[in-house]
């Protein structure tokens, strides 16, 4: 996923930290989890997850990810709908043939591309194939955000619109009828919005789409197969982080505390809303708002993005928590300045160690009189405190 704040980039970073204090195992919480691409290699690691975020999209990818253990097997869907089964597949290394029609496999996620994933998954990858190949559809989110669609806004080609319409109602469809296990539909799911979501007719963020479709945006829409990191089974939870924490804090210590929270005034919920209305579905409930089609402007709206609300919704989180290590992402452009995260942090006692690495900025749009960058270069900070010293 193209989504600001990630640390895919930073996981060496983030890996090498992890190793250098030696913290193996135990339970891991990862509350800004995002494209959760942290709680997956925490997950690998062998440390126990519990992985949440206040989106839907992000709460997906943690039932795709971070909960599973293993592929399901669609054992239900496949009695109900033994359509799939009849596909011709065999599988040669990076390579698929469907009957006689080779395709490349495209995959997405931390673990690892192997024969015998794909052999693990080989029902997943039936049913994703069953859905590339739905004839398409014109429906509420066609309408309302592809090329074509009634409201004129163009985030997905025509063609992308109609086939991701298709798709998106027959895994509602299933999921209604009771075919689907929780992971079973999330890995559907995850997988639709992370190949949508590469095909966006966008600079970057849904703030805004283009006029006319980019290249990336033309190519045809492709279910790409999730590679699950091996581990345990973790926890997903969707909620405030500074509500979350007191409720967990009641269960114990954690072992590792990891906390990213955003670091400047772009909301998720309005920045991701696209992704996040394919995660619920629900047009039928609201009408997309104004020339971006936005969600309802909610609950959602996160004080750690505002300038008035992020120092002291941070403070207030980590007064909350209850942990042995903890391990913080931010950076030097964020809303709250270095001294007063360090100040925050340190108040909370322990042994402390700051790191700053220098990392290629993301870039979600041009300079402009509200946004003026420094240059490509940013600054991320990695604290840690150890309690247990
Ligand atoms: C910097 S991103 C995290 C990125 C993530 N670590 C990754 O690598 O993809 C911040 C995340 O915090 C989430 N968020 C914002 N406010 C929140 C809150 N109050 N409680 C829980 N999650 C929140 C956003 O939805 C977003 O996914």
């Amino acid at each position: 996923m193209n989504y600001i704040g990630s640390k895919f980039s930073l996981l060496p970073e983030i890996r090498g930290m992890l190793a250098e204090k030696g913290l193996k195992g135990g339970v891991f919480c990862d509350l800004f989890s995002g494209s959760t691409v942290v709680s997956q290699m925490a997950k690998g690691l062998g440390f126990s997850l519990i992985s949440n975020d206040l989106q839907t999209y992000s709460a997906v990818f943690g039932r795709a990810f971070v909960a599973s253990e293993g592929y399901p097997d669609f054992s239900r869907l496949r009695e109900e709908v033994p359509e799939i089964e009849k596909t011709f597949l065999r599988i040669e290394g990076k390579e698929l043939w469907i009957g006689d029609e080779r395709q490349r496999i495209q995959t997405f996620g931390l673990g690892t591309f192997s024969d015998e994933s794909l052999l693990e998954g080989k029902e997943l990858l039936l049913v994703l194939i069953f859905l590339d190949r739905l004839a398409p559809r014109e429906g509420r989110f066609f309408q309302a955000y592809c090329e074509g669609g009634t409201a004129g806004r163009s985030y997905f080609s025509r063609e992308n619109g109609q086939r991701c319409e298709a798709i998106r109602a027959t895994i509602e469809d299933w999921k209604n009828r009771g075919w689907l296990a929780i992971s079973e539909h999330a890995l559907l799911l995850a997988s639709l919005i992370e190949s949508m979501d590469l095909l966006a007719n966008t600079a970057s963020v849904y703030g805004a789409y283009l006029k006319k479709l980019k290249t990336s945006a033309r190519q045809a829409l492709r279910l790409r197969f999730p590679l699950l990191p091996r581990g345990k089974g973790g926890r997903v939870l969707q909620g405030d982080s500074n509500q979350i924490i007191r409720q967990l804090a009641q269960e114990g210590r954690f072992d590792v505390l990891y906390l990213d929270p955003p670091y400047n005034r772009r909301q998720y919920h309005s920045n991701y809303h696209i992704l996040e209305t394919l995660a619920c579905w629900d047009l039928d409930k609201f009408e997309p708002a104004g020339k971006t089609g936005l969600r309802p402007v909610e609950s959602r709206r996160s004080d750690y993005c505002l300038k008035r609300g992020a120092a002291k919704a941070f403070a207030d989180l980590i007064e909350a928590a209850n942990f042995r290590h903890l391990l913080v992402s931010y950076n030097n452009e964020g809303i709250v300045p270095e001294e007063e995260i360090k100040e925050i942090l340190l108040r909370k006692g322990g042994k402390a160690d700051f790191r700053k690495i220098p990392y290629r900025r993301f870039r979600a749009d041009q300079d402009s009189a509200e946004r003026n960058y420094r240059g490509d270069q940013v600054e991320e900070f990695l604290f840690y405190i150890d309690r247990n010293k």
